[in-house]
């Protein structure tokens, strides 16, 4: 199996990354050449890993095709492409729907559309897929969990939650930044916090069976302080803030289907 990436940026990075640690079996690796200090960086690590001529070469040298060149970009740089009907097509290009990913490479590809995240290079990852493609299973399971999805509303619900990523860093410097207004330096908060959050979530993968609300529930002594600050907070409306800001982006992404 030959795999080619059209757009050699930090997920194309993550995933090649992976690949090798996982010893994938592949054949190639073709990256495009345009993010030359990536894509040599990656060439370097493996003789798997080649840097094709232009993104004709990618394509064209590839079973499995990966798009993972941004949205404003996308139609300029697929539109002059030719694809050889067998090619299994994975667009990871946010929020661009199939009949147009279709339409612009202008051959009835095998295309699934894929959100995988930065933690692949570590094996770590959680990718949705759709819709359900053998290939991409195996490429992804690969690099830790896939979720096909059985619709294209499921697909883009998962696409929101992958958002939750700046949220969540966000969430983890605001912690941080309280530390240091109490005092803590800001090393030491960092130090504290990683693994903390680190902890509870391996609690929640270690306990499939368990709820979120129950993993709380068993993480909270009834009057005491994360029972405070987990109610003070639901009070203050966090919990509706986080709420109305995926509602926010999964109304973005129901919009851009409505103008595809
Ligand atoms: N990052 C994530 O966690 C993530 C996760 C899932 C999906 N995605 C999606 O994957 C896509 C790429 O995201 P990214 O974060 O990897 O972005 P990125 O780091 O900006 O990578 C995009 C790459 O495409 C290159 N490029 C620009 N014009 C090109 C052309 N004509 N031909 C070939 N390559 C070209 C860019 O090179 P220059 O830098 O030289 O312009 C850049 O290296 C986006 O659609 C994004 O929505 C990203």
């Amino acid at each position: 199996m030959r795999i080619g990436f059209v757009g050699t940026g930090i997920i194309t990075e993550a995933i090649v990354r992976g690949l090798l640690k996982a010893e994938f079996p592949v054949v190639e690796i073709l990256v495009s050449p345009r993010s030359k200090p990536t894509a040599t960086k990656l060439a370097a690590l493996s003789p798997l890993v080649r840097i094709g001529e232009d993104n004709q070469d990618v394509v064209s040298g590839s079973d499995i095709v990966v798009l993972a060149v941004r949205p404003q970009i996308a139609e300029k740089v697929l539109r002059p492409l030719q694809f050889a009907p067998s090619t299994i097509v994975a667009s990871l290009i946010a929020g661009v729907p199939i009949p147009t990913l279709l339409d612009w490479i202008g051959a009835d590809v095998d295309i699934s559309r894929a959100v995988p995240l930065p933690f692949v290079s570590d094996l770590n990852g959680v990718t949705a897929v759709y819709p359900g493609s053998d290939a991409l299973t195996a490429i992804f399971a690969a690099l830790g969990t896939v979720i096909n999805c059985e619709t294209i509303d499921e697909f883009d619900a998962f696409a929101v939650a992958g958002g939750l990523m700046g949220a969540y860093f966000g969430f983890s410097e605001t912690c941080a930044q309280w530390l240091v207004s109490a005092g803590v330096p800001y090393g030491k908060a960092r130090a504290y916090l990683a693994p903390f959050f680190h902890g509870l979530a391996g609690s929640a993968v270690r306990n499939p069976e368990k709820s979120f609300e129950d993993l709380r529930i068993g993480h909270t002594t009834v009057g005491g302080l994360n029972d405070q600050l987990f109610e003070q907070f639901r009070k203050d409306g966090g919990l509706q803030a986080l709420t109305a800001a995926l509602d926010a982006v999964g109304e973005r992404l129901r919009q851009a289907r409505r103008e595809a």
